[in-house]
């Protein structure tokens, strides 16, 4: 088999063989095959597309490039939930230990990255003293004790899509629906999980802007899941606006709390509910997603929650009594509010600009190399369809910087105030199985 073939093949629209695409795969990874046949096979794919099976076979291949974790040693099913990802997505410090409190086990591989605010890790090192650092024995015994345990990315994870990835940036090649579904499956499925919840972001802050967009993305990755083997189904939710009220890492893990007991922002709350639900279904724990709400609905009222994200902080070296004294969360120097600058109805809330906004307070990673303010963010007080009286607080930034005047002017940008009354947007729009 030579590439250029390959590559010719594609380009012209045909279809390629499980045994031609694990020969693509083995030879980039092992560095036969050069960036520049990759970057003309990933340009060729963005014009023709791939089918079901190729999808199928590049995920496939994409896993087994790397190191594949075995989590059979962890009892019973274990489902792991993605985002594609949006601007104060609070939702896995909430989901992780909701649905371990109703038995589902939770063994999460969890990272860093860039973004607005830091990852699912990042957010949880605000609880001084917790770490991720842990042997895959401890792992496995954690989650089988507490149902819940949260380790580090392995670093040979599918090296493949790592590499492809990053190539993608650079060649215009990364708004792709087969290659963002394999990219996004491929981790998900090394990382071990047995069945997979979906949560396919669309709107301003998301990868997604529109519908359909996010619709076709789910569909496919919903197809790969299926395709290998692994039960997986999506939801597509709103990211018009941030979720939730909080953004930054401390100041989500407070709010993370306030949900685990049911005192969260309305729309966080609800899909918490749903995407749970889901995972618990999948998990054979419910037999239908009416049951799995009402059994998560009592965990959040019994505090029993609460309990476990507790268990899971303390067990993994985390100081759990921030938790009943969030005041103890690493806090900014500086509160500033933002005020409307006239009476009226939210209709818009720019949430890639509140990300900016977070970003430039230090919540965030611009680069691989920054370093991450814990303390530093935003609490939306205002959401759409929501009242302000003029000079009424939009946002209160947490700051640990006096000059916030950028962060003031972004936010006050990004929010758009009307005359007439506004609904609230929609929170999930449909759902993929
Ligand atoms: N996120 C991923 O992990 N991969 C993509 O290709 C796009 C977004
Ligand atoms: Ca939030």
């Amino acid at each position: 088999m030579r590439m250029v073939d390959l590559i010719a093949k594609k380009r012209d629209g045909h279809e390629l063989s499980k045994q031609e695409i694990n020969f693509i795969i083995e030879g980039y990874t092992s560095k036969g095959i050069p960036d520049y046949q990759m970057s003309a096979f990933s340009m060729a794919i963005f014009f023709q597309g791939m089918t079901k099976n190729e999808r199928v076979y590049l995920t496939d291949a994409m896993v087994k490039s790397g190191d594949v974790i075995d989590l059979s040693e962890i009892d019973g099913i274990k489902v792991d939930k993605h985002s594609t990802g949006g601007v104060g997505d609070t939702t896995t410090l909430v989901l992780a230990p909701l649905v371990a409190a109703v038995g589902v086990p939770v063994a999460k591989m969890s990272g860093r990255g860039l973004g607005h605010t830091g990852g699912t890790i990042d957010k949880l090192e605000s609880v001084p003293g917790f770490h991720v650092e842990l042997n895959n024995e401890e792992f496995v015994r954690l989650v089988n004790e507490n149902k819940i345990a949260v380790i580090g990315q392995s670093a040979n994870l599918t090296p493949a899509d790592k590499n492809l990835y990053g190539l993608r940036d650079v060649t215009a090649t990364v708004d792709s629906i087969p290659l963002i579904a394999s990219s996004i499956m491929s981790k998900k499925i090394a990382a071990g999980a047995d069945a997979i919840v979906l949560d396919v972001k669309t709107g301003d802050g998301a990868f997604m802007k529109n519908l359909d967009d996010a619709s076709d993305l789910a569909e496919a990755m919903v197809d790969i899941g299926n395709g290998v083997g692994r039960k997986t189904m999506a939801i597509i939710s709103d990211m018009s606006q941030p979720l939730g009220f909080a953004i930054g890492n401390s100041l989500e893990v407070k709010e993370a709390i306030d949900t685990l007991v049911g005192k969260g922002p309305a729309d966080l709350h609800e899909l918490c509910l749903t995407l749970g639900s889901y995972m618990v279904t999948l998990a054979g724990k419910a037999n239908d997603i009416n049951e799995a709400r009402k059994m998560l609905e009592d965990v959040m009222e019994s505090g029993k929650a609460l309990e476990v994200f507790k268990t899971f902080l303390s067990s993994q070296g985390g100081d759990a009594s921030v938790i009943d004294d969030p005041t103890q969360l690493p806090t900014a120097k500086y509160k500033v509010e933002v005020l409307a600058k006239r009476a009226g109805y939210i209709s818009k809330i720019t949430a890639s600009q509140i990300g900016t906004a977070a970003m430039l307070l230090g919540a965030g990673r611009k680069t691989k190399e920054s370093t991450i303010d814990l303390a530093v963010g935003l609490v939306l007080k205002k959401k759409i369809g929501d009242h302000v009286d003029n000079n009424e607080s939009l946002v209160t930034i947490h700051s640990n910087s006096k000059d916030v005047d950028e962060v003031i002017r972004l936010i006050q940008d990004a929010y758009s105030i009307v005359d007439e009354q506004v609904e609230t947007p929609a929170l999930i729009y449909k759902e993929v199985v």
